[in-house]
């Protein structure tokens, strides 16, 4: 594709291919819609135990973020008419709530973008219903040194291949499947912006990261093989050969030295376990 910004009735693809930069406004914006975010991630904790219902949580987590002065980016997205995505077990992202009960030893992906005036704080975490199997948990562990790994390489004059090749390499040193199907992306005023964020890659390739770029870095790990399949419901993404799913997200800008993760927990929890 080229980058020919001339726009016609028919043009085929609205969105630019150039990554825009922010100035100091744009991190302020992004710090307050991610700090939400972090937070509605840590006041689910609590919540997340066998029995309560994806639909429930989907409730706090709309609750909680028109408390803090958001909305969920998600409400209409695309015909979505959800608060947050809950994946569980073999679902790789995009479940649905719903009536479905959340069992002992579950594990579960809420991923939840609070929209504060005007900025996309995206994040996602892991937790665990009561005790997890030991292999379950081995694969939210990795899966969260995989987006802290990638997030090592995000700064100046790294390239996006550069991010991942780090989530890659440690995930198939595991003998893990890297998704493909899905990425993470440029975010700010828009939630799905330029660029795509692959989870694979090899050093010095992709576009070079400058200061003031905004995204999420947000892989999705498996068990078994990268393969996916849809649901019917359109949304739902499962491993094709039904092995365990995890996945963690954060939303960064690129700094003059490295970057600022928007999403990080202030209270400790970005990863399991969380118990006291
Ligand atoms: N939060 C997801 C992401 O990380 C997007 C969810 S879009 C929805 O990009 F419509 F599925 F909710
Ligand atoms: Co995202
Ligand atoms: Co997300």
């Amino acid at each position: 594709m080229t980058d020919y910004m001339t726009m016609t009735a028919d043009a085929p693809i609205s969105r630019s291919t150039a990554i825009k930069l922010y100035d100091e406004a744009g991190f302020d914006g992004m710090r307050k819609a991610g700090r939400l975010a972090a937070e509605i991630l840590d006041a689910l904790v609590p919540h997340v135990v066998p029995g309560v219902t994806t639909g429930e949580l989907d409730d706090i987590v709309r609750r909680m973020t028109l408390d803090g002065g958001g909305v969920p980016a998600t409400l209409g997205y695309r015909g979505y008419t959800h608060s947050c995505c809950i994946s569980l077990n073999t679902i790789i992202c995009h479940g649905i709530p719903g009536d479905q009960k959340i069992k002992e030893g579950d594990i579960l992906n809420i991923d939840v973008t609070p929209l504060v005036d005007g900025w996309h704080g995206d994040s996602s975490r892991m937790y665990i219903a009561g005790e997890a199997s030991i292999k379950a948990r081995r694969l939210i562990d990795v899966t969260y040194e995989c987006l802290m790994l990638g997030i090592e390489q995000a700064k100046p004059g790294n390239h996006l291949g550069d991010i991942g090749h780090a989530i890659q390499s440690h995930a198939e040193k595991h003998r893990y499947g890297v998704v493909r199907d899905f990425c993470g992306h440029g975010l700010g005023r828009v939630f799905h912006d330029s660029p795509e964020v692959i989870h694979v890659g090899r050093p010095g390739t992709g576009p070079e990261l400058r200061p003031g770029m905004f995204f999420t870095i947000e892989p999705m790990i498996n068990i078994g093989k990268p393969g996916v399949k849809m649901l019917e419901d359109g949304w739902t993404a499962v491993t094709r050969d039904r092995t365990l799913s995890a996945q963690f997200e954060h939303s960064i800008g690129i700094t003059q030295t490295g970057c600022e993760i928007f999403t990080e927990s202030l209270a400790g929890l970005n990863a399991p376990p969380y118990a006291a």
